[in-house]
């Protein structure tokens, strides 16, 4: 796995930028705004300090005729934000076949870069496109004086993409993480689903028949579509130590469904999600934050478990060097949380 110390420097004249860390900072939701739009960008500075991660979006979402508007709305915010200690600052560019998103990196980096802490490439197909972002990103630094490098976050949203993840997650040190594009995603391998994220009441499994059953009277469980996906992107960003999250979740008003997909992420390794409406913000915070309860027992494991090798039984469970480690996993994060 990569360290922080293969953090690639920009392409500098004399002496070479600092090293940047692998931001372990806290990214549990990273909210969506569309920068043209006057009434989101006006509550940004309201939302400063309450979301690990204020995105500006430049791409799905704007409209064609203000993409503009949302670039330039974009190095406006972040000149006039002072995003303090617990914000970042990140940007969607347009997908790198489009006719803006050249325009996008120039502009951002040149205008803004050091205040960007990481740019999302939607409708990433394979290394290449990292590659190439990665090598340009370096171009613009070193022209514009950026004094960290700016890292790189990949949406899974095309079936190509999802073939290609192991190498997409290990394809630059600038790799900061991997989100679930799940609408996109469903178009390009041509599901019959019209969602954006979440499940959906015809995938399901039914119990099997038993003798005597009235017809509808067995149970049906509905299932989730999108476990593979987020299990092998968990497991790509896992090998290559980069950050896996859930992507949108679009039925804003279904906030139950919405924490029930966003536990499902955390549960099999996601750090963080997307929100697209305030609501959803406390809902990511809830989720992403291991409970008080996982953090009292994973205490209790620790201490247990002495000087971390053999194996214990805990309220008739057995506890070993595995389950220890789950347990240090939980107790490195709620560490992490609350510096
Ligand atoms: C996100 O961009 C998606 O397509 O789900
Ligand atoms: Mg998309």
């Amino acid at each position: 796995m990569r360290s922080a110390k293969d953090f690639f420097a920009p392409l500098a004249v004399g002496a070479p930028a600092p090293v940047r860390e692998v931001p372990a900072r806290p990214s549990r939701m990273i909210h969506f705004f569309d920068p043209s739009n006057p009434k989101m960008a006006a509550k940004v500075p309201d939302m400063v300090g309450t979301v690990d991660v204020l995105l500006g979006n430049l791409e799905d979402a704007v409209k064609a005729e203000n993409k503009e508007a949302a670039r330039q709305g974009l190095v406006d915010i972040a000149r006039a934000t002072d995003l303090g200690e617990h914000t970042q600052l990140w940007t969607r560019v347009n997908a790198l076949d489009s006719p803006w998103a050249l325009d996008d990196l120039t502009t951002l980096v040149t205008e803004i870069g050091d205040r960007l802490d990481v740019v999302m490439v939607p409708k990433v197909q394979g290394p290449e496109d990292i590659h190439y972002v990665d090598r340009l990103l370096a171009q613009l630094e070193a022209k514009a004086g950026v004094q960290r490098p700016i890292l790189v976050h990949a949406i899974l949203e095309t079936a190509r993409g999802v073939a290609n993840v192991e190498a997409i997650a290990g394809a630059s040190p600038r790799m900061q993480g991997i989100s679930l594009g799940p609408a996109d995603l469903a178009a390009d391998r041509r599901m019959k689903t019209t969602r954006v994220g979440g499940g959906h009441p015809g995938y399901l499994v039914r119990q099997d028949p038993v003798d005597g059953d009235v017809e509808g009277a067995r149970a049906v469980f509905q299932q989730d579509l999108w476990h593979y996906t987020i299990a092998r992107m968990v497991d790509a960003c896992a090998m290559h130590g980069v950050f896996p999250y859930y992507g949108p979740f679009g039925d804003i008003k279904d906030v139950v469904a919405c924490e029930d997909q966003f536990r499902n992420a955390f549960l099999l390794g996601c750090v963080g999600t997307w929100t697209l409406h305030p609501v959803q913000i406390a809902i990511a915070k809830k989720v992403f934050s291991p409970s008080a309860e996982d953090v009292a027992h994973a205490r209790r494991v620790k201490e247990a478990m002495g000087d971390g090798t053999g194996a214990v039984m805990l309220d008739g469970k057995m506890e070993d060097d595995a389950s220890l480690k789950q347990c240090l996993v939980i107790l490195e994060l709620a560490d992490r949380l609350s510096a």
